[in-house]
């Protein structure tokens, strides 16, 4: 099959797609972005916040989104994220999509988990009837407040499922600053989300080593690797997560982009993972700061690894394993997504 140039729109928009890596905060909208700054008072640095949207390194970019992030002051503003998000990533071909939040400046600040869950998901509500596509949350950790927020942040997840509220919310992650941070002060509080029922996973090997991804799966018990690009630097461990198939979401673009892992994504490690092996889709990461949308990386990691038409429908496929969907609905969405392949023309 021939190697796909970066024109190919339609096909790539159409193939469905399941995405397991985006923030939710890093999918608001440049003017949305402008409307909550002004609804909420708060002055940005820029009247164009796409002027910020630069980044020399995975830090310099948490900086930008923190200032982002801190702009949803209530319910309201989360549902409009979560709504938008969805709404913006439909005609790209989403059909699912498990979308983290990072609540630790918010909470810090007085809101409450049970206030942002419940804006989030009215938002996503909407976005479902809207465009049929399905969406549950995972709440993100953020490794720069330390262990005990991270604690009591599992707590207040604990207590809104015991209550009943949160049922979008599956799952518990832990995001932002990898460098002098050790994943096994965070054991205890994933310990507890994993007894209390919740799916976790967390950020690992996008900014350090395969250490790093190796201490997270044993100290952290993930299911899932968030980015896990350093994992090729060890043959051992990449063969482990074949063998184990465990999930890794890569985000090739953000890896580039944010990470600055990478000069081109032809560079990027994408399809020699595939081929070792390992289980690794394809995610936006955070698609409104990086001009980004899922249509596009597909697109664009086709054209710049040589991937054919077979192999990115492969990719789209595993978006389906490497969910928490359970096996019921994998199966049901594994045959809708086969019969929509089927009659896409390829590019
Ligand atoms: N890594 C760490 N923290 C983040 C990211 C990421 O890719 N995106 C948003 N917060
Ligand atoms: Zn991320």
């Amino acid at each position: 099959m021939k190697p796909l140039d970066a024109h190919d729109a339609d096909a790539y928009d159409a193939l469905p797609k399941v995405e397991l890596h985006c923030h939710v905060e890093g999918a608001i909208r440049p003017q949305t972005v402008m409307e909550l700054a002004r609804k909420n008072d708060r002055r940005l640095p820029t009247s164009d916040p796409t002027e910020l949207y630069r980044y020399t390194s995975l830090d310099s970019f948490l900086e930008v989104f923190w200032l982002v992030q801190s702009l949803l002051a209530d319910p309201d503003d989360w549902a409009r994220a979560a709504h938008e998000s969805i709404i913006d990533a439909a005609p790209h071909g989403l059909r699912h999509r498990e979308m983290f939040f990072t609540p630790a400046r918010h909470l810090a600040a007085g809101q409450t988990l049970a206030g942002i869950v419940e804006g989030l998901s009215r938002g996503i509500e909407r976005a479902e009837a809207d465009t049929g596509v399905s969406c549950m949350l995972i709440c993100d950790i953020d490794r720069s407040f330390g262990p005990g927020p991270a604690g009591e942040l599992v707590d207040a997840a604990i207590e809104l499922r015991r209550r009943g509220a949160g049922e979008r919310l599956i799952g518990i992650g832990m995001d932002s600053t990898e460098r002098g941070v050790d994943p096994r002060d965070f054991a205890e509080a994933f310990a507890r989300a994993r007894s209390a029922g919740f799916h976790v996973t967390a950020h690992a090997g996008e900014d350090t080593g395969p250490d790093n991804v190796a201490t997270a799966l044993d100290a952290l018990g993930i299911e899932r690797i968030d980015h896990g690009l350093a994992v090729m630097d060890d043959p051992d461990l990449t063969a482990r997560l074949a063998e184990l198939r465990v999930p890794l979401d890569v985000c090739p673009s953000s890896n580039v982009v944010i990470a600055n892992r990478f000069a081109r994504l032809e560079d990027h490690p994408f399809r020699g993972m595939r081929q070792a092996g390992l289980l690794a889709t394809l995610n936006t990461d955070d698609p409104a700061m990086t001009d980004l949308d899922l249509g596009r990386e597909y697109r664009s990691v086709a054209a710049a690894q040589g991937m054919g038409w077979e192999e990115m429908t492969a990719v789209a496929l595993d978006g389906v394993e490497a969910s928490w969907l359970d096996e019921s609905d994998k199966r049901r969405v594994r045959a809708q997504f086969r019969a929509e392949i089927a009659a896409i023309t390829p590019p």
